[in-house]
């Protein structure tokens, strides 16, 4: 035994810190995390390539867990950059501030993310990044959050979320869709990633509409 998790291909869980800190926090507070594991390094690539690997860029992250997307992340940027990460537990905003030092963790709700970046000087973002639930949220704040990423978004930014596999024939998935195509002119998605438990989609979207259009509700 050499100490090594492994719970699925390219997964976080080879560092046991990493996974016991969200498996944790998902025991405790499975109506927040709402994943059984952390995303693999294959869905966090995916994720990421939104993110300009040229000049200083700023990025946020909504819902950062113990941070496999943020490495991901990390690893495109280059120097001079800014790399934020909103995330709404406790522990896992201690536990990423212990573990990533070079991430600028806001711990809030990602409903609030205009004031919660602003005292940060930070009021346009090149890329946002989002592994949040959203099956979790009622369609208030599921709006309300794409609006936010909307206003903060640069006018060439773009946005990515994650939709697992398991869930997109649910009634729920099609009406988070049908928000997103409502709040962006473009939603792209690409994927399957297999290589994640569950596989997923990623919906890459772009140019926020001004004045949001009907989602159909
Ligand atoms: C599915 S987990 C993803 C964790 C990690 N990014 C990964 O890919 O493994 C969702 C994360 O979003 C966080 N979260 C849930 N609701 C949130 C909200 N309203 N604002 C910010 N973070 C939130 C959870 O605490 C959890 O860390």
């Amino acid at each position: 035994m050499n100490g090594t998790l492994q719970i699925g291909p390219g997964h976080q869980a080879g560092q046991p810190a990493a996974l016991r800190a969200f498996t944790g926090a998902a025991l405790r507070r499975p109506g927040v995390v709402g994943a059984v594991a952390p995303s693999s390094s294959a869905l966090a690539r995916a994720l990421s390539a939104i993110v300009p690997t040229t000049g200083p860029a700023v990025v946020v992250e909504l819902g950062p867990g113990t941070g496999p997307v943020s490495d991901a992340i990390r690893g495109r940027l280059a120097p001079g950059s800014r790399q934020l990460a909103v995330e709404i537990d406790p522990a896992m905003v201690t536990y990423l501030r212990r573990a990533k030092p070079w991430l600028e963790v806001v711990h809030g709700d990602a409903a609030e993310l205009g004031a919660l970046l602003a005292p940060l000087g930070v009021e346009r973002a090149d890329a946002v990044v989002s592994t949040l639930p959203w099956s979790l949220f009622p369609a208030d704040p599921q709006r309300r959050i794409l609006r936010e990423v909307g206003r903060v978004l640069a006018p060439a930014g773009a946005f990515t979320t994650v939709a697992y596999l398991s869930a997109v024939a649910m009634p729920s998935s099609w009406a988070f869709r049908r928000r997103l195509r409502a709040a962006f002119d473009e939603v792209l998605t690409t994927g399957p990633v297999w290589r994640n438990m569950p596989p997923g989609l990623v919906h890459v979207c772009r140019r926020p509409v001004a004045r949001e259009r009907s989602d159909g509700e």
